[in-house]
């Protein structure tokens, strides 16, 4: 087998996104829920519904009563915290794999995600852009999906790909693709097409570091994920070889009608959010 033939095969085997997570996650897009709805599709997964339970009892929310029913629970918790919860449940299984190749440890690459994920909603808030946020979280979420796959091969190229980044002549995603014949971006866009995620989250994961390749109608989701995956590098997110692929900056802050002060408020904001986040996921892993 060819080294690309087994990295697609690496790809086919890439568990399934857990159907629970997706289904609810459809239920919750429509903001006319129901609740009834939403449980039934939930209470199937007992480890999800642990964790939700888990999360409503948690020092976090501080509630004066321990809460023992999960219709209770979805109704305390509302859409935006659920979401977030099952999202990155789900997600943080995914990159919990090693990531020995990217040297980076997989704590690394999914706190990169995670606060790619926050920095990609406070981006769509302060810019009231019309995108969904749920649809904005996930696909920031797992824009590096591709590493997983990615880290196994990286492990005996990295010196080679080292080197051709070094010589300044490539950024890292381009090397990648010299060394491996892919690159992580690609192969996370073909991870997002086997979990059938729709059309913008596989653009955004597949074109994070060139945006300008997605069609019109999906861009802006991607230069959303593309500028937050650099923002969150910039606050001291990153996973090491992710700050050679910057590239782009300034034009998406441009797109994205961005002046530096605009970027202070952002940061802050992010801080704020970060740490909400960090509790909710954090609280939600088993
Ligand atoms: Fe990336
Ligand atoms: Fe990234």
């Amino acid at each position: 087998m060819s080294l690309m033939e087994e990295i697609i095969a690496a790809v086919d085997e890439m568990p399934p996104f857990p159907q629970v997570v997706q289904r609810a996650m459809q239920e919750l897009a429509d903001p006319a829920y129901e609740v009834s709805g939403l449980v039934d599709i939930l209470k199937v997964d007992q480890a999800v519904t642990a964790n939700i339970l888990k999360l409503c009892n948690s020092a976090y929310f501080g509630l004066p009563r321990k809460v023992s029913s999960l219709k209770e629970a979805v109704v305390y918790l509302g859409a935006d915290q659920l979401r977030q919860l099952l999202v990155s449940g789900a997600a943080s299984k995914i990159y919990e794999k090693p990531n020995e190749g990217y040297a980076v440890f997989a704590d690394e690459l999914w706190r990169h995600a995670l606060a790619t994920a926050v920095m990609a909603q406070v981006l769509r808030r302060h810019l009231r852009l019309k995108l969904d946020d749920n649809m904005v979280f996930t696909a920031a979420l797992l824009h590096d999906v591709g590493k997983v796959v990615l880290s196994a091969f990286v492990i005996d190229k990295y010196r080679a790909i080292e080197s051709l980044v070094e010589g300044g002549e490539c950024s890292f995603q381009e090397a990648e693709k010299e060394v491996l014949g892919f690159d992580h971006a690609e192969i996370g866009g073909k991870i997002a097409e086997k979990w059938e995620f729709p059309p913008e989250i596989i653009a955004a994961i597949a074109f994070h570091h060139e945006p300008s390749r997605a069609s019109k109608e999906l861009r802006l989701l991607t230069e959303v994920v593309a500028l937050a995956n650099n923002l969150a590098v910039m606050v001291g997110y990153g996973t090491g070889v992710d700050g050679l692929a910057c590239r782009g900056h300034d034009l998406l802050l441009k797109k994205l009608n961005i002046v530096e002060k605009d970027l202070e408020g952002i940061v802050l904001l992010f801080q704020i959010e970060m740490e909400k986040t960090c509790d909710i996921a954090g609280l939600g892993e088993s």
